[in-house]
């Protein structure tokens, strides 16, 4: 079941640990930022999901060092990357069939809160939220990506001016504000 707190900023470990404050994070206060989370242990239980939001396509991708082109060195910098943070203009849906890893999504003060999640757990980041994944110390994580037709998973860095003014940037923010 997945974990949710407030990240530790204060901690020099290395991102790919858990950063827990201590600060716990309900369910209820990720859905307010409209995160969506579910724990679905069967596969008829997803594809109602799926059905219900309309997600008619899927894939499958694992991260691992043993299986990363390139290994544990390429593997290290697509996780720098990962980490960098940013927003889609699609949702970003992820269901866990094993391992875990790291969402962390900012709340409306722009704190990082933390989503551990592992093998089963179901998340729906919404677009226009800043975000960023990392794998954790296991480093594996084996997902499930659902998504309706074309996904726009292009990443818009919080870095690169202009993505604050990002029209679903702004729509992801009136929503949230209601
Ligand atoms: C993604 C994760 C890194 O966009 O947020 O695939
Ligand atoms: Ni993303």
């Amino acid at each position: 079941m997945a974990e949710f707190y407030y990240y530790d900023e204060t901690s020099d470990l290395p991102y790919t640990e858990d950063h827990n404050s201590g600060k716990v994070v309900t369910e209820k206060q990720l859905a307010d930022l409209g995160v969506f989370y579910r724990h679905v242990e069967t596969e008829e239980g997803v594809n109602k999901i799926a059905k219900e939001r309309n997600y008619k396509n899927r894939d499958v991708i694992s991260l691992s060092e043993e299986t990363f082109p390139g290994g544990k060195e390429a593997l290290s910098k697509q996780l720098d990357k990962f980490f960098e943070e940013h927003l889609h203009e699609d949702e970003e849906i992820r269901y866990i069939l094993d391992g875990e890893g790291y969402f962390d999504v900012r709340d409306s003060n722009d704190r990082w809160i933390r989503a551990k999640i592992f093998k089963h757990d179901l998340l729906i980041l919404p677009p226009g939220i800043f975000h960023r994944f990392t794998l954790s110390s296991t480093k594996y994580i084996k997902a499930l990506r659902l998504f309706k037709d074309r996904p726009k998973w292009e990443a818009h860095f919080r870095s690169t001016p202009g993505t604050e003014d990002n029209i679903y940037r702004k729509n992801y923010l009136k929503a949230v504000k209601t």
